[in-house]
């Protein structure tokens, strides 16, 4: 089992109605989507996070544009369009707004430098090469 420390769940916050956004994966992304390669029937959250932070400069658009994704998928709006053709569109999650923005956020933290082309991750307003 995952610990409680390590899902997030909110101990001492006092914000206990807050979902944690690993718990939220945990319980409704992962039947599709491991957290690394290999994947199962969606694409691994480590190389989606990191287009999210190739396309996003800022974690507040790359989890609202998770967000507008999540509760209506779009192959238009996909940061990865060939994944819809490989996998198929993923379903809309009927989730909260606060679990959707939870698992969102939690989704975007799980980027990992080593496997894209990322430097200097002190997060806030660094510079991504857009192209
Ligand atoms: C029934 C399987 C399934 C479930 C459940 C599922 N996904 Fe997906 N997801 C997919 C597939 C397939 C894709 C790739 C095709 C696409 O982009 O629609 C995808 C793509 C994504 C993307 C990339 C979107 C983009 O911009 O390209 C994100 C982010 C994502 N899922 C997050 C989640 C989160 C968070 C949850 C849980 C709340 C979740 N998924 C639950 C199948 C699933």
């Amino acid at each position: 089992m995952v610990s409680l420390i390590a899902s997030g769940f909110p101990l001492f916050d006092g914000m206990a109605e807050t979902p944690g956004g690993e718990d939220v994966f945990n319980r409704n992304c992962s039947v599709c989507h491991s957290v690394n390669p290999p994947p199962k029937s969606a694409p691994p959250v480590v190389p989606l996070a990191n287009r999210y932070h190739q396309k996003y400069a800022t974690k507040e658009e790359g989890v609202a544009a998770m967000v507008a994704f999540l509760k209506e998928p779009d192959k238009n709006k996909a940061v990865d369009e060939e994944a819809a053709s490989r996998f198929g569109l993923m379903p809309a999650i009927p989730l909260s707004d606060e679990e959707l923005k939870a698992v969102s956020e939690w989704f975007w933290d799980q980027y990992n430098p080593v496997m894209g082309r990322g430097r200097g991750l002190g997060g806030g307003k660094r510079q991504l090469i857009n192209h």
